[in-house]
């Protein structure tokens, strides 16, 4: 019995001296975070930072980026010896990152599904070509993702989530001074910020609206040129450009240089469109080319004139509707039909986009009908309403003539019995 106690004890400190062996092992693992963790900015980098990046939660350690020897505990684990890279330089960036994430070989160990081709796509983009031409401004691979504490793109945190990307691109985009050296807008992100997609993602939690990636592309990021901007709006839009394509807008813009939805539209600042964007004021955007009075123009006022009668033909019936049912008629058949005339002034203004009167016409026509057709109800309510109180008045008349009457009748019983 003691002999066993006595071994039970030895077999446990044994066991704890393991635990203990294993504790160490994990901490010299992580020794570079450890000493980094302690530093000053920028050369701090904690262990509770690197938890959260997906590189550590994968298995991989510091020295699968930056190389050394995580077992040393003192300056050797950065020698030259053990591997250690040095300094990473910008310019080193992209290639660093594309080690790994260009393997496909080695990437399929991990995960089989992740795409292979982020730095040849870079390398594609105007800030892949500026970077190899020595311009280290450019966005590298973690002015996007952040470094340390990298998080997959579908995370909310990560920089690069649709909710998250426009703040990334206007660190630069949006610093004019840090945008000085070059010749374009710093604005981007300032319009973006009042247009329809903006609204329709960050008010709405809409994330099929684009951000800039979705237009400019992730990684081969350069401005969708002349020829592409068409087919960018076309990827959602697909009703408004297939009509724009038989127009003869198209060709027209595309041999003067033009590029196409965005004449009309902005390309940042792109706002939600109303009737007033057709009228012949000089902001009009039909204006920009056309003059008032010439065959276009006409064609635009009658295209307008249309659009402007399905309109107040719907608003015309719902006020009859609303009249009719506010006095207890039942035209609920009708009020839910309105909505097809809407459906009919919707897809009118989608074939404004094919820029000719017949098109438009024939969905306006088809609306008017509709709403015809729902007014004349509304009126027919309001008829029978007329008719009903009408019917309702005499009955009320009558049984009033008939008190009246009995009221004098039994007067004249009274009268006669005293
Ligand atoms: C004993 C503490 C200590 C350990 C352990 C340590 N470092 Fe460092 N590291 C430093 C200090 C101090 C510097 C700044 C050195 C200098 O300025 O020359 C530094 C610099 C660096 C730099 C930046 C180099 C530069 O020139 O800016 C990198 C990258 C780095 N360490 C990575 C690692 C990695 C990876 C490990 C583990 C394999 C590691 N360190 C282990 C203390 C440590
Ligand atoms: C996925 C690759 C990767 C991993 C893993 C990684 N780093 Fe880095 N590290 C980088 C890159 C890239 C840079 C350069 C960042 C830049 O300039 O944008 C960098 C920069 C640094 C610097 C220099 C900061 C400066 O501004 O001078 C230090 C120090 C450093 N890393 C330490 C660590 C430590 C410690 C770990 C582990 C806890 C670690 N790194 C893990 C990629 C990595
Ligand atoms: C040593 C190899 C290696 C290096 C170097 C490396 N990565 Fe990774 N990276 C991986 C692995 C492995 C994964 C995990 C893939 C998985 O399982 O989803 C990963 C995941 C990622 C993800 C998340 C992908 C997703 O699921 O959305 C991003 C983003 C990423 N890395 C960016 C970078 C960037 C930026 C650099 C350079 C600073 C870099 N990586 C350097 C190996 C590496
Ligand atoms: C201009 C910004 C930007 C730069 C530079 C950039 N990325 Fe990305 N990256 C993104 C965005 C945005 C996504 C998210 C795509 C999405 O939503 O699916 C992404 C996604 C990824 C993914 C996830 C898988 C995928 O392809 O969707 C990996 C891995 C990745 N990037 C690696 C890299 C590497 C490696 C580099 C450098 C060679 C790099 N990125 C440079 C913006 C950038
Ligand atoms: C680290 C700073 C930085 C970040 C972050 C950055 N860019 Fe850039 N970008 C630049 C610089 C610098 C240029 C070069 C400007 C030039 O050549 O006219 C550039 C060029 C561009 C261009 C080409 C402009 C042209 O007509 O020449 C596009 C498009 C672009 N960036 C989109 C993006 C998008 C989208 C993002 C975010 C996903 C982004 N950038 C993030 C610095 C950055
Ligand atoms: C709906 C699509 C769309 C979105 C979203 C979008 N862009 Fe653009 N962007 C364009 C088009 C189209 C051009 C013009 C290309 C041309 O003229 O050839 C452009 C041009 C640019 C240029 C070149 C300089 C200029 O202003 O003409 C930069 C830089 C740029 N965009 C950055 C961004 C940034 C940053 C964001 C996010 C804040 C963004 N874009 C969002 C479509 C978009
Ligand atoms: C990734 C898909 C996508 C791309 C690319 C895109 N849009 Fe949109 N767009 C949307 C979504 C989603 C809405 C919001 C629709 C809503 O409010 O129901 C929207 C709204 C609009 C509206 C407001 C009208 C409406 O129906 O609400 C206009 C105008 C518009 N986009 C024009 C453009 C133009 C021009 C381009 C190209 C420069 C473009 N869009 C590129 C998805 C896209
Ligand atoms: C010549 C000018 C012009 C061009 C080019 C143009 N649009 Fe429009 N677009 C308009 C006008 C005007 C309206 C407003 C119609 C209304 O509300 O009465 C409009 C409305 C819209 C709407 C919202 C109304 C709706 O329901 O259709 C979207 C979305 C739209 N356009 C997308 C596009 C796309 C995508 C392209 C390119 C394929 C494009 N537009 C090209 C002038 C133009
Ligand atoms: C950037 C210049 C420009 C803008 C803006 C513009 N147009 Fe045009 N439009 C033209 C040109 C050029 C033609 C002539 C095409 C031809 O001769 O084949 C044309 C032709 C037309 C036609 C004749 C189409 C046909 O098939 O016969 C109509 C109608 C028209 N435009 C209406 C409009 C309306 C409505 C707007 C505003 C919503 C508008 N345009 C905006 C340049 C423009």
């Amino acid at each position: 019995m003691w002999r066993n106690k006595r071994l039970y004890q030895v077999l446990g400190l044994l066991l704890g001296m393991g635990c203990f062996a294993g504790a160490a092992a994990a901490q010299t693992a992580s020794t570079c975070a450890d000493c980094h963790g302690a530093l000053d900015a920028p050369l701090q980098v904690t262990a509770e930072q690197f938890a959260a990046d997906i590189h550590a939660q994968k298995g991989l350690t510091c020295a699968s980026c930056h190389g050394g020897d995580p077992s040393k505990a003192d300056m050797d684990a950065m020698s030259k010896a053990a591997g250690f890279r040095g300094k990473v330089e910008r310019k080193q960036v992209p290639e660093l990152c594309g080690r790994c994430h260009s393997d496909g070989a080695y990437m399929r160990q991990y995960n089989p599904s992740l795409r292979t081709d982020q730095l040849s796509q870079y390398k594609t983009s105007v800030h892949g070509k500026r970077l190899a031409q020595g311009d280290t401004k450019v966005a590298v691979c973690t002015d996007c993702h952040g470094v340390h504490g990298l998080r997959p793109a579908s995370d909310t945190r990560s920089k690069v989530h649709p909710l998250n990307v426009a703040q990334t691109c206007s660190r630069c985009h949006a610093d004019a001074a840090y945008m000085k050296s070059y010749a374009i807008p710093t604005d981007q992100f300032a319009k973006y910020k009042g247009s329809v997609h903006y609204e329709a993602m960050t008010m709405r939690g809409d994330l099929s609206a684009p951000t800039c990636t979705t237009c400019h592309g992730n990684h081969g990021a350069a401005p969708p040129g002349v020829g592409t901007v068409q087919n960018v709006c076309s990827n959602c839009h697909v009703f408004q450009s297939q009509l724009y394509e038989k127009s003869s807008h198209r060709a027209a813009f595309q041999k003067a240089g033009l590029p196409g939805c965005v004449v009309c539209h902005s390309k940042h600042d792109i706002s939600q469109p109303s009737d007033a964007k057709l009228d012949g004021g000089p902001e009009a955007a039909c204006m920009q080319c056309h003059k008032t009075g010439d065959v276009c123009d006409q064609a635009r006022a009658e295209i307008l004139g249309s659009l402007m009668r399905l309109d107040q033909a719907i608003r015309n019936a719902d006020q009859v509707l609303a009249d009719a049912e506010a006095s207890g008629m039942e035209v609920s058949q009708a009020r839910l039909e309105q909505d097809q005339a809407r459906d009919a002034l919707t897809k009118a203004r989608v074939s404004i986009h094919r820029f000719q009167v017949p098109p438009v016409d024939q969905d306006v026509q088809a609306g008017l009908k509709i709403a015809a057709k729902n007014l004349q109800a509304g009126q027919d309510a309001l008829r029978e309403r007329g008719y009903r109180r009408m019917g309702l008045g005499v009955a009320l008349l009558s049984i009033l003539l008939v008190l009246v009457g009995l009221r004098l009748y039994i007067g004249k019983i009274e009268q006669k019995a005293r």
